[in-house]
């Protein structure tokens, strides 16, 4: 059996050879039944929501191979007990739960931490996760997850690293080394799965779960790339998406789960479906009923049926009639005791109870998740340099629904219940400015219209009982009164955490509420005010942009959020963060990238084409962009011959220099550009990109490589991966816009 996961090949006393590990899963399934084997292709819930006999009673008779949506070291033991004491063939139970951005410590979202344009922030984040999360019991994680978002609307756009290729496949490769390790199997790490395989993100008009079309060119160039990242990163498993893909349900999708997934790729860990959505191929209109969706599931390549229980019900009888050999339900029965095997449960299938309390009070997980907060965020507006402010400010407000909101802070994916711990905005702030008077008023709530259907398994604080328009309208004088007396305002507003996620998209990209009347009144009150949001996708905040002199990104910062936000307004740190995505001036402008082809004349030339006659197209903020507390030049823009051969790698300089007073950081981005070819290409597609820390007046160069896979792409003329002699434009920049220009041209 080939190696999954990291680059161990040679055996150590505790990292099995790929040999020792092919060995024992033959000689396993030597000894397995059907109706044993079936049960490892058996992920089954362990919540209250999920319907079904007691999970006790499954895993006793074999029935599964591993247990999701259980979070409690002493029942992760206690199952662990029955499948390795009484189950038939005592096989290890895998424990798994989306660990998405932190177990108990609480990390920025992904499309904040790909806001740090730093793959090493979310690769430490990850692997502090993992500890956290080995360390309570459990063995796999559902993430990370790498669907491209180009659309603002789609809730699920938080979960992700943004709209690009490029910076979501150094987020997918980072992340997986974080959650996994050096390799499958090292201690203190879980491992990681790649989801939705693919496409999920290109939900039509941005409703999640909607069906998604898409060309295989686009597929190739722009959705699989962080996914093949994450093969080649070495990821143990992949999760199917739920939705029709070119009218083939992805998790029934043979082009994608094994084609490309295991051909092309060479993928050799496994598929886990995502929940329910094998039983959901027969409400898609592709299968005739559950067994015909167990049969067109397992044949498309996929192994792991979660939470629905298809496979068990319908595999076997596929098997006694023949319709399915025994030698398919081997095949996708291999990989998933090839990973137990290599996280070592059959030596260890337990968890030490009493260590859980010790790791997750280690003072430096909050360290880490305070630096990767800070490193995270994105200044947007600083007119007149209003931030950072003084600490000698003696009497502030703090005014917004999610000032003070531990959930708002801490952001989605908190199924299993929010912590205490995080710290809020206004807590951040009081604690940078003990002395100074700190008022606050969180001014009317916000919630959603229409409830998510996880409130009925993790409710939110707000929806418990909701405001009366009286009591808003109360909130809303309140709020302005206190901001009256202040000498400057914070405000803090955007999306509750339940309004980006799963099942949260929009239809809007307005701040939800009262928010922008709020705060055109305060900014009405004539006092500086600086606007800091918290939300978990782009929003339209075209009045704020033109009225507020200075407004911070901090998206959902996590259990540390509120100290590097307070950390950033009182320039302790710089912010240096830049956008994984651009933000459109209207929700109806999505889906909005910058990497677009062109029909007419650019931006900014006589012949420019508005495309609308009732507003303008352009982002608000273009994917890239981000402001320092100090300004940088970029210069000097070489590539080290003008002529490159088609195959062959150039390289690419500039110098970029702090031309201002505080130490800083820049992230500097390549963009290219291919004049002509096979096919039309995007008018600027991301190529390199570089995060540098600069003392004021220090100047570095930064060193880029163009090669094939750079100047290559999958041509829908030719049918194949191509690369054309043609000539290129190549940009260097601070952002999706940068002038800074130089030709290219390659050559046969
Ligand atoms: C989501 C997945 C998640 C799974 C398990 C599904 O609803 O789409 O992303 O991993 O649930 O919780």
């Amino acid at each position: 059996m080939d190696q999954v996961g990291g680059t161990n090949t040679e055996a150590t006393p505790s990292v099995p050879s790929e040999a020792e590990v092919a060995a024992r899963v033959e000689s396993l399934i030597g000894q397995m039944s059907l109706e044993e084997k079936i049960g490892q292709l058996a992920q089954i819930g362990g919540a209250s929501f999920v319907p079904g006999p007691k999970p006790e009673d499954v895993i006793r008779k074999g029935g599964a191979g591993s247990v999701l949506w259980v979070n409690d070291t002493q029942k992760f033991n206690a199952l662990q007990k029955i499948a390795v004491e009484e189950s038939p063939s005592k096989i290890p139970l895998l424990f798994a739960l989306d660990v998405i951005h932190g177990y108990r410590t609480i990390f920025p979202v992904p499309l904040a931490m790909a806001s740090s344009w730093d793959p090493s922030v979310a690769e430490r984040a990850q692997a502090v996760a993992a500890r956290e999360a080995r360390a309570a019991g459990l063995h796999w994680t559902f993430g990370p997850m790498l669907d491209i978002a180009r659309d603002a609307r789609w809730g699920r756009i938080v979960e992700g690293s943004g709209e690009d290729p490029f910076l979501g496949a150094a987020m997918a490769a980072a992340q997986v080394r974080g959650f996994q390790g050096p390799y499958l199997g090292a201690p203190e790490h879980v491992v990681a799965c790649a989801k939705h395989f693919a496409g999920y993100g290109a939900a039509d008009g941005g409703r999640d779960y909607d069906p998604v079309y898409l060309p295989e060119g686009r597929l190739r160039n722009v959705y699989f790339p962080p996914f093949e990242a994450a093969v080649k990163a070495g990821v143990g498993t992949f999760m199917s998406a739920y939705m029709d893909l070119n009218d083939v349900p992805a998790s029934g999708n043979r082009f994608l789960l094994h084609d490309i997934l295991r051909t092309e790729w060479g993928f050799k860990g496994f598929v886990v479906s995502d929940a329910f959505a094998v039983a959901n191929l027969v409400i898609q209109g592709f299968a005739r009923d559950g067994r015909d969706a167990a049969f067109r599931a397992l044949s498309a390549g996929l192994d792991m049926d979660m939470a629905s229980n298809t496979y068990l019900e319908h595999l076997a009888g596929l098997v006694e009639d023949g319709t399915l050999q025994m030698a398919d339900i081997d095949a996708a029965v291999r990989p998933i005791l090839a990973i137990k095997i290599r996280m070592g449960l059959f030596e260890q299938p337990y968890t030490d109870e009493a260590k859980l309390a010790e790791v997750l009070a280690l003072p430096e997980h909050r360290k880490e998740a305070r630096l990767a907060a800070q490193r995270s965020m994105v200044l947007l507006r600083n007119e007149g340099r209003l931030l950072p402010l003084a600490k000698s400010l003696k009497h502030m407000a703090v005014i917004g629904p999610l000032a003070d909101s531990k959930e708002a802070t801490e952001g989605s994916w908190m199924v299993f219940g929010h912590t205490p711990a995080a710290v809020t905005i206004l807590e951040g702030i009081r604690a940078k400015l003990p002395d100074a008077r700190v008022e606050y008023a969180p001014g009317p709530e916000i919630r959603r219209d229409i409830a998510s259907w996880f409130e009925s398994v993790m409710p939110s604080e707000v929806r418990k009982s909701p405001q009366t328009a009286e009591q808003a309208e109360a909130a809303f004088q309140t709020a302005v009164i206190t901001a009256q007396s202040a000498e400057l305002v914070v405000m803090v507003l955007g999306e509750n955490a339940d309004m980006a996620g799963e099942a949260a998209s929009r239809a809007s990209l307005d701040l939800p509420g009262r928010q922008e009347e709020l705060l055109k009144a305060i900014v009405a009150l004539g006092k500086p005010v600086v606007l800091v949001l918290l939300n978990g996708r782009p929003l339209s905040i075209n009045w704020a942009a033109e009225n507020v002199p200075a407004i911070l990104e901090a998206w959902e910062p996590g259990t540390e959020g509120g100290h590097a936000v307070a950390d950033i307004l009182f320039g302790d740190v710089n912010p240096g963060g830049k956008l994984p995505v651009a933000f459109p001036r209207k929700g109806s402008h999505a889906p909005l990238y910058y990497a677009r082809n062109l029909t007419h004349s650019p931006e900014g030339s006589p012949m420019y084409n508005p495309r609308y006659w009732d507003g303008l197209p352009m982002p608000l903020y273009p994917f890239g962009f981000g402001l320092s507390y100090t300004t940088f030049s970029i210069a000097n823009l070489k590539v080290s011959t003008p002529q490159v051969k088609v195959g062959s790698s150039v390289a690419v300089t500039a110098d970029v220099t702090n031309t201002g007073s505080v130490l800083g950081d820049e992230v500097v981005q390549l963009y290219i550009h291919q004049k002509a070819g096979s096919d039309s290409r995007p008018m600027r597609e991301l190529k390199g990109f570089e995060r540098l820390t600069l003392q004021p007046g220090e100047r570095k160069t930064v060193n880029f490589q163009l090669g094939p896979a750079e100047l290559g792409y999958w041509s829908t003329n030719a049918g194949k991966w191509v690369q054309d002699a043609e000539a290129f434009d190549i940009w260097v920049g601070a952002d999706s816009l940068a002038t800074l220009h130089t030709d290219l041209a390659v050559i046969r």
